[in-house]
């Protein structure tokens, strides 16, 4: 669906490249993360590829036609979720849906069914200015989907929302995935990019340091280990052993036999601890 090679970028009036040869791509119905922290340059390669950012260098494909070469009829194809929507404060969430359907020359979907999708529907005649940031983040979705677009573009769609609206909006992303859509989305919430991304690039200054599956990043780079709870003469003691050759290991054998065991449980590593191991950097 989308394939992109060597991409490169520089700001106008700038002295220094803001992405520095990226390649990756994404198959139809895939749900692909950026994954990185603040300033990395996910916004940039995000707007690239939704035909914002003019004059970039190497290869941008969208179902086999260079991105340069695009109509726009693109635009008609893509939902695009900002990170910081241009929402219209006096109009109702409904009214800014109808204003924004008005933009479309493609036949657009009905924008109360959309509101309902998101449990918008008592809000659909609250004036923007009024909702909520959970609220705000719904309705800025049913934006990106008035044109029943093929590829979804979302930067940063569970950025401070709290567990509950973050949740909410993972369900809402999936179920577009569930009707073959393909996402793009950005992130610096590991939580989003482990639980819905079928793919992550880790991407830091510009480049991006690897591409995987989150399961696979997480076998591959983090190291299982065992927390092991134990009552001794001093109260409940508690110690960390990797599951490495565990069976060799002649003090957890000791503790076996001679302590009773309080709790054990097994801990896998976070996407955040291998994303720390991979770049050396915090999310
Ligand atoms: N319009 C611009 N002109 C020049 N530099 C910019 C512009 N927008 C963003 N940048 C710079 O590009 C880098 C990447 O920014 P961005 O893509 O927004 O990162 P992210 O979305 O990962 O937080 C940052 O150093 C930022 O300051
Ligand atoms: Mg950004």
């Amino acid at each position: 669906m989308i394939y992109v090679e060597n991409l490169a970028y520089r700001y106008p009036g700038e002295t220094k490249d803001t992405i520095h040869d990226i390649s990756f791509e994404v198959a139809r119905g895939e749900i692909f993360g950026f994954l990185g922290p603040s300033g990395a340059g996910k916004s940039t390669t995000q707007n690239i590829l939704i035909g914002i950012l003019k004059g970039y260098r190497g290869k941008v494909q969208i179902n086999q036609q260079e991105l340069d070469q695009l109509s726009a009829d693109y635009y008609e194809r893509i939902g695009v979720g900002f990170e910081f929507p241009n929402f219209y404060q006096k109009f109702t969430g409904l009214e800014n849906l109808q204003f924004f359907s008005k933009l479309y020359k493609r036949k657009t979907q009905n924008p109360q069914k959309l509101l309902k999708n998101v449990g918008l529907t008592d809000a659909a005649h609250v004036r923007f200015s009024n909702y909520s940031k959970g609220m705000k983040m719904r309705l800025n979705f049913c934006r990106v989907l008035l044109n029943n677009p093929d590829i979804l573009f979302l930067d940063e769609p569970t950025s401070g929302l709290d567990p509950v609206n973050a949740k909410k909006l993972r369900e809402l992303i999936l179920m577009e995935k569930e009707k073959g859509k393909t996402v793009i989305i950005t992130t610096h919430s590991m939580d989003t990019a482990d639980k819905i991304c079928d793919r992550v690039a880790f991407m830091v200054d510009g480049e991006i340091a690897l591409i995987d599956q989150p399961k696979q990043l997480k076998v591959r780079y983090g190291e299982k280990s065992l927390q092991v709870e134990y009552r001794c003469q001093s109260g409940i003691k508690r110690e960390l052993f990797s599951l490495n050759n565990l069976y060799e290991n002649q003090h957890f054998q000791h503790i076996l036999s001679h302590y009773e065991i309080v709790t054990m449980h097994t801990q896998e590593a976070t996407l955040e601890d291998v994303f720390m191991k991979v770049t050396g950097r915090i999310l």
